[in-house]
């Protein structure tokens, strides 16, 4: 070889090296930028993209109302998208094609996790209509603490299918600080609505039943009451609710997203009650 030839050949090298470099640099810069899209930045929404921030993901936070959205702007490609959280509300009427459209709209996703409380069977008829994982994690908490509530309750995490990759499993939970995962969709959702906010407005019923009997008794409703304390405290299942009108978007809406008879109980009985205070 000339030494003309083994210059060239080592200027090549170096070429080769700084390219290479460049490259690996890129591809690494791109893996450390792995972003996670917030859809529906609401009281949820924005709750799960301040804790995934807090855990130094990279966020991107999609809203109908521009004002809400973070990072983002309608022309922008979304960059290493890796995660899609769905926040909006389960009422939407769309609901499954906003979805089923922002999937097909952001190439690369690794899966798709549905937070919203939803109509039971929602998750599992968008995931058959689409390749990519979809999952299930309803959401607890109040507003007024939310993140300090996501962080406080296990986050429970469902996917119909058994034979998720474990890699996909591992991320997500490395996303909140308690993880616990039920074996169908439709558990977790059934388990948002019956176990928690129409369980919570099953207690209230009684005592807004109890409430009206005694006034139209003419009993100190707190007085009659202070016979469950001690069974409460000994055994645990005799809770004194407060006798409100149940307002508020959880137990009332939520009651729409099932269609059992049984539980129309709850809604009639809060109108009663709530006729009650009128007259
Ligand atoms: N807020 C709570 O206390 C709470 C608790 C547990 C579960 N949930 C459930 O979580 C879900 C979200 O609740 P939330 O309180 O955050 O609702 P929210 O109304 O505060 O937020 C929903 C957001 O979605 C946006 N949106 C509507 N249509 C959109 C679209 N097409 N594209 C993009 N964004 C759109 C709205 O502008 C809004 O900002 C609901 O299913 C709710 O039942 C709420």
């Amino acid at each position: 070889m000339t030494p003309v030839r083994v210059w060239a050949g080592l200027l090549c090298l170096k070429i080769d090296d700084i390219w290479y470099t460049n490259i690996t640099q890129i591809v690494f810069l791109k893996l450390g930028t792995m972003t996670d899209i917030i859809l529906g930045m609401g009281e949820v929404g924005e709750t799960i993209f301040n804790l995934l921030v807090e855990k130094n993901f990279d966020c991107v936070g999609i809203d109908i109302d521009v004002s809400k959205c973070k990072n983002y702007s309608e022309n922008r490609v979304i960059e290493n998208p890796e995660y899609l959280h769905i926040c909006l509300s389960g009422e939407l009427g769309e609901f499954t094609d906003i979805i089923l459209n922002w999937i097909n709209k952001i190439d690369g996703l690794q899966a798709v996790l549905v937070h919203s409380t939803v109509k039971p069977g929602t998750t599992k008829h968008i995931q058959e209509k689409s390749k990519t994982p979809v999952l299930y994690s309803p959401v607890r908490g109040v507003h007024k603490r939310f993140l300090e509530d996501i962080k406080k309750y296990t986050k429970f995490i469902s996917s119909d299918d058994k034979q998720l990759d474990p890699k996909i499993k591992k991320n997500l939970e490395k996303r909140f600080e308690k993880i616990d995962w039920m074996s169908t969709t439709k558990t977790a959702e059934l388990a948002k609505i019956l176990v928690d906010t129409t369980y919570y407005g099953w207690l209230i019923n009684y005592a807004q039943i109890t409430k009206m009997i005694c006034e139209k008794e003419g009993i100190d409703f707190d007085e009659m009451w202070k016979f469950s304390d001690e069974i409460q405290e000994f055994l645990g299942n005799r809770p004194k609710m407060f006798p409100g009108v149940i307002g508020g978007h959880c137990v009332i809406p939520n009651l729409d997203l099932i269609d059992y008879e049984e539980l129309k109980t709850i809604s009639n009985v809060n109108e009663l009650f709530k006729n009650s205070k009128k007259s």
